[in-house]
């Protein structure tokens, strides 16, 4: 049975069959290697939707912050933010509203000092690594006002933390110190591929996301990719990306989808790309560029260079089958010529044929593009939508013979700016 939440359409990809056929053996190859690396407990991310017993850990303590608090702030940057806050953008919730904090700008944590109520709102401070400079820097600046406002001893009870709970974390050395709850983040999953643990989870059950639903739809799909193994959705997607980058020399992937509300997966997908792709092998820079682009904004903007400038990219929209609302144009001005077609016409109609008609202009000046869609936005689709990318880009690094799990470039960067910081302090 194919799943019905998620689907993939490479045709119009520019890849023909004989070079499909060309590199089956290699994905075959790829697909043993994730999953050995899986069964040895050394890769989580692809069991975290099976992971029921933590979901419930997860949910109860979630209640328990919904009850007590009306707001929760949320810390951290990279892996330990996008994915909460593409959750937050595509479902929302109805419970305790998430405000997310990932840049230390000093204007945006001013605004959140001057507009918290403390005695409502909850801290979620999550960090793998529980050394981040931005994450413990705005951490320690909400805590202190924090504590300024409900007192030293009662703020512990509105901290709640995620961070690898080993020695090695700091964050968790004073989440013990303090009397802070932590919430495990899994050792065998990475900051980019955390979106389905307790990363991801924990603040979409406070914001009252039914994350069953969502573990559930990337079960499905999971299971699916499996059974299918290298003709499930994800290999698919990945040889054909794999298959432009290396055949037909397109360096940059554009993700575009149409869906407002899926903007943010746009910047999920972008660091899972770029930080888990780009690398050194053997001496040689390699990793396809990704650019989120959003449908339609950026057809009356970024299709002008997609569909005339340089043939280097390929394009991948994200459809919405069936939107959660429907709106009609009044049938209004039909005798004007020019936009008589618009009036009676329902907003998904027009935003359907808009993706439509970019997906032929694209295919008519030999762009190649392919589609994903998802039958509505909903907990089940997200949970589909993010297993499918991260095990895309699992099937991808394998076939490029790159490690998608580990991050030495930004790992310099963070030692730099801790070298300039340590530097500035002794000079104070
Ligand atoms: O994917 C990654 O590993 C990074 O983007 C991290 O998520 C990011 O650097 C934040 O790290 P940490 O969770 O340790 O604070």
């Amino acid at each position: 049975m194919i799943n019905t939440l998620i689907s993939y359409d490479g045709k119009r990809m520019g890849i023909t069959k004989e070079e499909r056929k060309g590199i089956r053996a290699q994905l075959r190859e790829a697909h043993r290697r994730i999953d050995r690396m899986t069964s040895s407990g050394e890769l989580g991310f692809l069991d975290l939707p099976y992971d029921t017993g933590t979901t419930r850990d997860i949910s109860r303590v979630a209640k328990r912050v919904q009850k007590r608090f009306s707001r929760m702030i949320v810390i951290g940057i990279g892996g330990s933010d996008l994915g909460a806050r593409t959750i937050w953008q595509a479902i929302g919730g109805t419970k305790t509203s998430l405000t997310f904090v990932s840049s230390p700008d000093p204007e945006t944590v001013s605004g959140i000092l001057k507009d918290t109520d403390w005695t409502q709102t909850a801290i979620n401070v999550i960090s793998k690594s529980g050394t981040t400079l931005e994450t413990m820097a705005a951490f320690m600046v909400l805590r202190a006002s924090l504590i300024r406002s409900v007192g030293a001893k009662a703020h512990a009870s509105h901290v709640f933390v995620i961070t690898e709970p080993s020695e090695s974390s700091i964050l968790y050395q004073i989440a013990r110190d303090e009397g802070y709850e932590v919430i495990p983040h899994p050792t065998n999953v990475g900051g980019r591929f955390s979106v389905l643990s307790s990363v991801g989870l924990f603040p979409a059950a406070v914001s009252g996301i039914d994350i069953g639903r969502m573990l559930s739809g990337a079960r499905t799909v999971e299971s699916e990719r499996r059974r299918r193994t290298v003709d499930s959705i994800a290999a698919t997607f990945a040889a054909d990306q794999y298959l432009a980058l290396t055949r037909h020399g397109k360096n940059i992937h554009v993700l575009m989808p149409y869906a407002d509300l899926l903007s943010h997966f746009g910047y999920w997908y972008r660091q899972l790309w770029a930080e888990s792709l780009g690398k050194i092998r053997d001496g040689v820079f390699v990793g396809p560029t990704p650019v989120a682009a959003f449908g339609p904004t950026d057809q009356h903007s970024q299709i002008q260079l997609y569909t005339q400038g340089p043939n280097d990219k390929t394009v991948t929209f994200v459809e919405v089958a069936r939107f959660r609302r429907s709106v009609s144009v009044p049938s209004v001005w039909k005798e004007r010529k020019g936009i008589g077609h618009i009036g009676g016409q329902s907003l998904d109609v027009i935003l359907h044929a808009e993706r439509l008609g970019t997906e032929h202009a694209l295919t008519q000046a030999g762009r190649p593009n392919g589609t994903f869609q998802i039958s509505s936005i909903s907990p089940e689709t997200l949970g589909a939508l993010f297993i499918t990318f991260e095990a895309a880009v699992a099937y991808m690094a394998e076939l490029l013979g790159v490690n998608a799990f580990d991050q030495p470039g930004v790992e310099e960067g963070k030692h730099e700016t801790k070298r300039i910081l340590e530097s500035m302090r002794r000079k104070i």
